[in-house]
């Protein structure tokens, strides 16, 4: 499988995205900040939140000391307050559990409220390059079409079965900057190439050895949800 990670971060350096302003900083607490931002909401969208929220709450403790009805206001047009009333406490949380410091251990970072185990793994490889990997929807597709799983996306089976693939996908001894190119590089695939609709494989780093390619099921898989 190390093939498969050094194909994506290759791919990632030279055609993913480059310059989004979360990619310009190892400050987890931007890092952060971005990820729950881009949860729910497109990247076009979450950019001029994202300064304009860190304006205001510049650090961890800037947020932790606001009032909510502050972080509401800043949140407003993002939608998904919950995500904002979660964030707060979450800061809270880093300042008072973490002495302001966000760990970077992805089990703790997954007990900060809004945090799900892919997201936690997300900040930890962007902030400090911990060989982890993230395991979102569009992983999930791409894993799926990848390995020719004859499945839809959902499920906490599916999950217990694909942790363990997109573990065993990460080298132990990748670097920070590989851990870098790699997480933003399967975000960017799924974002790019392994669409939901209309797939690239043409410009695909990894179709040679895609079983959904070569079984010309990449239109098919992966299947569509049971009603
Ligand atoms: N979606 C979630 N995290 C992202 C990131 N770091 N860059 C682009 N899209 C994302």
């Amino acid at each position: 499988m190390e093939r498969f990670f050094q194909q994506i971060v290759e791919w990632q350096l030279a055609n993913g995205r480059k310059g989004l302003p979360w990619q310009e900083t190892a400050d987890p607490y931007r890092i952060w900040l971005s990820e729950i931002m881009l949860q729910q909401t497109q990247v076009s969208s979450v950019i001029a939140y994202y300064q304009k929220f860190l304006q205001t709450f510049p650090t961890v403790y800037a947020l932790a000391n606001a009032s909510i009805d502050e972080v509401l206001a800043h949140w407003s047009g993002l939608g998904y307050y919950a995500r904002a009333r979660n964030l707060h406490k979450a800061a809270q949380m880093v300042v008072d559990t973490f002495d302001g410091k966000f760990p970077s251990d992805p089990n703790l970072l997954a007990s900060l409220p809004g945090v799900g185990q892919s997201t936690a793994n997300a900040i930890a490889a962007f902030s400090y390059g911990v060989t982890v990997p993230i395991l979102d929807g569009n992983v999930k597709r791409l894993m799926i079409r990848y390995l020719g799983l004859q499945e839809s996306v959902g499920g906490t089976a599916q999950e217990k079965k694909l942790w363990p693939i997109a573990i065993n996908q990460v080298p132990a001894d990748a670097t920070h900057r590989e851990m870098i190119a790699y997480t933003q590089g399967v975000m960017d695939m799924g974002n790019l190439v392994c669409k939901r609709t209309k797939p690239q494989c043409q410009v695909c780093p990894v179709a040679a050895s895609c079983q959904a390619y070569h079984a010309n099921q990449q239109d098919e898989l992966p299947l569509p949800k049971p009603k």
